[in-house]
């Protein structure tokens, strides 16, 4: 069990101090000025976790209010479009998983689409090679937003008005928020590319830098915000919004207009649902890759005896991995986008499949990853929030830009950052991308078709009741750090808090490589080598792998176990 930590940031700013009060409703403040990072909190009745105090406690103070787990994902999301722009967002898109007290079962896919003008080659260049640099920054990089239309679709099943629930974003965009030290760095990290891949000058570019406790205030996205509070979806999607992201387009030669914004739908899916040792696991179906490499994952160790092998042992990192190895082999061949391709999930997903798969596995040496077509590798930044309220209701939600700040273009005049997931559609299949993996036919480039992903909004039933709400973010990684998580709580029988915190371990199939965190055992990385497995990521100098960071509550004796990853600001509130 880790200790404690709670690391404080007090700004002592008291002009401001009124309006901090006023965020979310008198008498249930949220200050923006005034906040501390809490990891580890039992709750008795309603609970957030995600990547950013403030966040947090906007959908904690949502929670208060009575609003259901659904509106609090709603507010979460929004405000941390707001305070942490790396990956909060509306200029990008995401899933939410859902669970409501009378035991329905829901998922939205609000992914970005390929704007019409897309085309399979589109970042080839004459020799036929893939020109990655495209694909990943500025204005060609981006997808059509889903965000927020899902969160309009989200709204169905939501409790408060819409108003409510995007107030507190609005206050923090108008009159700010003081920044973190990782968020000062993020934003001072990226500067050049700021400056690179925008036609108006941002008000994240600061000459001489941010630093920890800095005020940030963004006018022009209070004023976005503030039209869709009025607009509803066509505040974002038709009338000035629209415009904007289409005059920003042609000036930095994207290729969305008017009419792709018009146009973009939410799907709602039936989710991915299966037995895992008496558990119900709920999560996201393809476009996303994320519940059916769980499926597969998890049902591929189901009948080993991993507990009695134990947390990070040989026998059961060894396990894992060749799980983990033949069900990313799976990812680019059959998975992609539904509504373009046929995915075969009842024989990718069957019982008699997924034995077959392990027919081969040799616990005394590593698998071979040779001839086999692998998965597509996507960027880290993602960002994931769980809640439970307190009526039961639970929600799952991973969203993303892509890569840190997305294609770093935000939209003149509206002031939001544009995801470049264009990337994590194959630019060229069959060819290695930029990261040595190759994808499939399945994922590649057509107007309208959603890129294929990897993020895995996750809900855990016992007995049909609430058990656990969980997801990362980390690219590929997620699905990996979510089985891994689950294992750990179901079999291992952890700490929420080690669960969540222990160094975690990847494979995905190609490149035939196990990466591991630093403090993985030393003795196990040996191990594990004299088996035939590469280890990377560990030990590298300058070079420190970061596999997730999880956000899980889980239902304890009908207390709600909070716990937020060490790795980043994340944070947990409630009531
Ligand atoms: N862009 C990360 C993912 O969708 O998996």
């Amino acid at each position: 069990m880790r200790k404690p930590f709670s690391a404080s940031i007090i700004i002592l700013l008291f002009p401001f101090f009124i309006y901090a009060q006023s965020i979310v409703g008198k008498g249930k403040a949220v200050d923006p000025y005034h906040y501390t990072i809490q990891k580890d909190k039992t709750f008795s009745k309603g609970a957030v976790a995600c990547a950013h105090p403030i966040a947090s406690k906007v959908g904690a103070a949502i929670l208060k209010k009575g609003g259901n787990a659904i509106d609090a994902a709603i507010a979460t999301q929004l405000a941390l479009a707001v305070v942490y722009p790396g990956a909060g967002n509306i200029g990008g898109g995401g899933f939410m998983v859902g669970r409501l007290k009378d035991g329905k079962t829901f998922s939205l896919d609000y992914r970005e689409t390929a704007p019409a003008k897309a085309s399979r080659d589109m970042y080839l260049d004459d020799k036929g090679n893939a020109q990655s640099n495209l694909s990943q920054y500025g204005h060609l990089a981006s997808g059509v937003p889903g965000t927020i239309s899902g969160l309009f679709a989200g709204m169905k099943y939501a409790k408060l008005p819409f108003k409510t629930l995007i107030q507190p974003a609005i206050d923090l965009a108008e009159k700010g928020f003081t920044l973190t030290k990782a968020e000062a760095a993020k934003f001072n990290n990226a500067q050049n590319d700021f400056k690179k891949y925008n036609t108006v000058v941002p008000v994240f570019i600061k000459e001489g830098g941010w630093k920890e406790g800095d005020t940030v205030v963004q006018k022009d996205l209070a004023t976005t915000l503030k039209r869709i509070r009025d607009k509803g979806a066509a505040g974002f999607y038709e009338g000035e919004t629209a415009k904007l992201i289409a005059a920003e387009m042609q000036r930095g030669k994207g290729l969305i207009t008017v009419d792709d914004l018009k146009n973009y739908q939410t799907k709602e899916r039936k989710p991915i649902e299966f037995d895992y040792k008496g558990y119900t696991i709920v999560s996201m179906p393809p476009p996303s890759s994320g519940g059916v490499l769980l499926w597969q994952m998890l049902k591929m160790v189901e009948k080993r005896p991993l507990a009695s092998y134990g947390f990070e042992t040989v026998k059961s990192v060894q396990l894992m991995t060749e799980a983990e190895r033949r069900a990313y082999a799976d990812r680019a061949e059959h998975l992609g986008d539904p509504d373009f391709w046929k995915v075969p999930l009842k024989e990718i997903t069957s019982d008699t499949y997924l034995t077959k798969r392990m027919a081969d596995y040799d616990s005394t040496k590593a698998g071979n990853s040779s001839g086999i077509k692998a998965g597509v590798v996507e960027s880290t930044e993602t960002t994931h929030i769980s809640i439970i309220d307190q009526w039961g209701n639970m929600a799952s939600v991973t969203t993303t830009l892509n890569g840190n700040f997305g294609s770093k273009t935000v939209v003149g005049g509206a002031g939001f950052f544009l995801n470049n997931e264009m990337d994590d559609f194959s630019s060229k299949p069959g060819v290695p991308n930029m990261y040595g993996a190759v994808g499939g036919e399945a994922n590649a480039i057509a107007p309208g078709k959603r890129m294929l992903s990897s993020m895995a909004p996750t809900i855990v039933l016992k007995n049909s009741k609430p058990f656990m709400v969980v997801g990362t973010p980390g690219g590929t990684t997620i699905p990996t750090s979510v089985f891994q998580t689950i294992v750990d709580i179901i079999d291992f029988k952890m700490e929420p808090a080690d669960a969540v915190d222990k160094p975690k371990f990847h494979h995905q199939w190609l490149p035939d490589e196990l990466v591991v965190e630093k403090g993985f055992p030393e003795n196990i990385i040996d191990e594990l080598k004299k088996m035939g497995y590469t280890i990377k990521g560990y030990n590298v100098p300058g070079y420190e792998v970061v596999i997730g960071r999880v956000e899980l509550i889980k239902v304890t004796d009908g207390k709600l176990e909070a716990s937020a990853d060490i790795r980043g600001d994340d944070t947990v509130a409630g009531f």
